[in-house]
């Protein structure tokens, strides 16, 4: 039985876990800054990165408290080192390195982006590799393909806004204020998608945009003016969360059809995706998770993190962290270096 503990701080959510062999969270606390940043209508990131300094200490007491652990019973410390802000990655990092050297443990820097997939193997102890996942965050809207613990392949993404951006973005112009996604998401719970027909982005091949449809609403919201209801307002905000689903699911669905060859279709041993991972902050959307569910159904197993695995939380760092230090990832504290841009690697 090994330990993991995980720590996540890339942007606006300060989270401290611990993970049995990569699979069972023993405790996994999430602090969220969403009513420090509410006045600026989205996160500041110097505010962010002292937040963070200032919470860790009690969030790292409460999150082994939470696991009956005590720091000699930690095996590995596992950390996100990017994709996020800078000031916030490095704060993270700084604490992990700190407890590593402290208690004479490893530690291994976790890209953020690997994360949000093991928060679905997290989900489900027999979920393994091969897998088509589709990743949908604040800064993402991905598509690719494990074959493998460590190995991802991108077959699709966004021309220029993610999914969440968008969200959040269309929140703004509806006066929904941040954060967002969440907020347009109950809205929209009130409103009629048919009542208020937005544009459907539609590009060839498996690529995404979002930013044709966020103008269509800026001039609808416009034409209508002061005058806009709030019946008009929630029908909008349907009508937007429609249409950038139905896109993402558009493209998982021709994902899901395309053979996949060489490497991952050997350990498939198949032609044919046989797991899908909708995971991410929007994968916490209401409208997506049931149109994921029709969209997939009969044809691979679909896995969805429950909502809070799919917003940001250090229990998945510490899972991804955990798989991939035993391949060999593990990096000497003091080595570490945060990458703010990092990508699938
Ligand atoms: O994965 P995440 O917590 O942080 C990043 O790594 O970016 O994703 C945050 C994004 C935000 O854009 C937020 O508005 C969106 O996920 N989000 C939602 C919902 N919950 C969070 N978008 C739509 N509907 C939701 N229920
Ligand atoms: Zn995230």
């Amino acid at each position: 039985m090994a330990l993991t503990l995980g720590i996540e701080t890339s942007c606006d959510e300060t989270s401290v876990a611990v993970v049995e062999d990569g699979r069972r969270i023993l405790s996994n606390v999430v602090h969220s800054q969403v009513e420090l940043h509410r006045e600026f209508g989205g996160v500041v990131p110097e505010l962010a990165a002292r937040d963070h300094l200032e919470r860790l200490p009690r969030i790292l007491d409460l999150a082994l408290e939470g696991a009956g652990a005590k720091p000699a019973d930690i095996d590995q410390v596992a950390v996100t080192r990017g994709p996020g802000l800078a000031g916030c990655l490095l704060v993270g990092l700084g604490v992990g390195e700190g407890l590593a050297a402290a208690w004479s443990k490893r530690i291994t820097g976790v890209n953020h982006l690997w994360g949000h997939i093991y928060a679905a193997l997290l989900s489900r102890p027999d979920l393994e590799p091969p897998l088509l996942g589709l990743v949908v965050s604040g800064a993402h809207s991905d598509l690719v393909r494990m074959p493998a613990h460590g190995r991802f392949e991108v077959i699709g993404r966004t021309r220029d806004d993610a999914a969440g951006e968008a969200f959040d973005k269309a929140a703004r112009m509806l006066g929904l204020g941040y954060p967002g996604g969440p907020a347009l998401d109950r809205l929209a719970r009130t409103g009629d998608a048919r009542r208020q027909p937005l544009p459907r982005p539609s590009l060839p091949g498996l690529e995404y945009s979002f930013s044709g449809l966020k103008t269509a609403l800026l001039y609808r919201l416009r034409d209508l003016g002061e005058a806009a209801s709030a019946q008009e307002k929630a029908d909008l905000a349907a009508s937007f969360e429609q249409s950038v689903v139905e896109s993402l699911l558009e493209k998982l669905d021709r994902a899901l059809d395309l053979p996949m060859s060489g490497e991952v279709a050997r350990r498939a041993g198949g032609e044919v995706h046989q797991e899908v991972v909708v995971c991410g902050g929007v994968a916490a959307n209401t409208l997506l998770r049931r149109r994921a569910a029709e969209v997939v159904a009969g044809r691979a197993r679909l896995t969805m993190p429950p909502l809070d695995l799919c917003t940001d939380n250090a229990a998945m760092i510490a899972a991804a962290g955990f798989f991939n230090s035993t391949l060999g990832d593990g990096q000497e504290s003091g080595s570490l270096q945060v990458d703010p841009s990092l990508g699938w690697g």
